[in-house]
């Protein structure tokens, strides 16, 4: 099966997409509800940009609160430009995927200084933006422009992957799912009609268990019609994920930890973390302590999933009494660019979540078990 088998069905498929979206779209804060955009109002090129890179491999529960910091305290393109890439970071702090909020900043500060302020309108001009892939240039060009663009997410995939039967698996599949995209998407309002596949993708056509009975496309969908709608998209064999071993250092005075900052380049560079042992650098980290002493070591406190690898923490707090810091000292783990950081205040210290589970673990047990 595959794209062409219902070559002429795709107008009914886009109409009954749409009409479910004017009474079943979601109300998410960065949208234009469809009855006002139906009138021609879109929405603000900003609150689409920002809220698409924050979507990206993120799910919209996640991004919600996040979305609406971010425009309360930078509410123009021109507030996030001026401010200081630590404090974007340190407020991204949690979503993950962190060259996102780097591109983020990089991007706004391009818009401001060199484009007047003014997102550009066509896919190929967004492109060029700095964290603005082919997804991301297609959606804003539709969503915020009312271009017509062939908007392709993970929901969309889905959804299109069942209608059409898509067989070959991804991710060479994508170029499948692309063309039955393109066929259904209409010349005027494929923002609209983008967003109401994300909404079917993400509430009825999800992945584990679809909802097949009250979907508005049942009557058109080949993999329904076989009843093997699981199978699709036809994913890759999984790889298994390599483990890597990694030691943070927990050295605390005055109920003071010392944090530092990563360096700017590499994983969660510029975050401020606990310090580490290079864990980072591409094998299990080498496990040197970064002062002299005694430590006691915790092991296996965190367990944490990146893309191609799980990390697995060990926590080396720090015990003897008096902490002599050298700085310059030719050690592995170096501590020239540390800080003390009030414990009782360190959600504002913006961890990457990674750093956030190692701190919650040791502030639990110091409680309980007097670490
Ligand atoms: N995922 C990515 N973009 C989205 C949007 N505009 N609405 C809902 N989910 C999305």
């Amino acid at each position: 099966m595959g794209v062409d088998r219902i070559t002429g069905e795709t107008q009914d498929i886009t109409a009954k997409i749409s009409a479910h979206y004017v009474d079943n779209a979601r109300n998410l804060p960065w949208r234009v509800p469809p009855k006002l955009s139906a009138k021609g109002t879109l929405p603000d090129p900003y609150h689409v940009w920002m809220s698409e890179v924050m979507l990206q491999q993120t799910t919209v529960a996640a991004v919600i609160s996040y979305f609406q910091k971010f425009t309360q305290r930078w509410p123009t393109v021109a507030d996030l430009a001026a401010a200081n890439e630590a404090d974007v970071l340190a407020a991204w702090a949690g979503l993950g995927y962190y060259a996102r909020a780097r591109n983020l900043h990089k991007c706004a500060r391009h818009v401001t200084d060199n484009l007047g302020g003014v997102f550009p309108s066509e896919e190929t001009e967004l492109l060029k933006l700095p964290g603005v892939g082919a997804y991301t240039a297609a959606a804003i060009a539709a969503i915020a422009f009312g271009r017509r663009a062939v908007v392709v997410d993970a929901n969309i995939e889905r959804l299109v992957a069942r209608i059409f039967q898509i067989d070959t698996p991804l991710p060479a599949g994508k170029a499948d799912i692309r063309v039955g995209m393109d066929g259904l998407t209409p010349k005027n309002g494929a923002g609209d009609f983008a967003q109401a596949c994300m909404d079917i993708g993400a509430s009825i056509c999800n992945a584990k268990t679809p909802k097949c009975e009250i979907c508005p496309v049942q009557g058109h969908c080949a993999a329904y019609g076989d009843g093997d709608q699981m199978r699709y998209p036809v994913k890759p064999p999984k790889k298994a994920k390599p483990l890597r071993k990694a030691r943070f250092f927990w050295i605390e005075q005055d109920e003071k930890l010392l944090l530092v900052t990563r360096p700017s380049k590499g994983m969660l560079g510029s975050m401020r973390a606990l310090p580490d042992d290079n864990w980072a650098a591409g094998t299990d980290g080498h496990g040197q302590s970064p002062l002299d002493g005694n430590w006691r070591i915790h092991e296996n406190i965190v367990q944490h999933s990146f893309t191609h690898f799980s990390l697995e923490v060990d926590l080396a707090v720090y015990q003897s009494d008096k902490i002599v810091i050298n700085k310059g000292d030719n050690r592995k783990t170096k501590l020239d660019d540390a800080l003390w950081w009030p414990i009782s205040g360190i959600e504002d210290a913006g961890l990457p979540t990674l750093y956030a589970k190692a701190v919650r673990w040791a502030v639990k047990h110091k409680m309980k078990d007097h670490i």
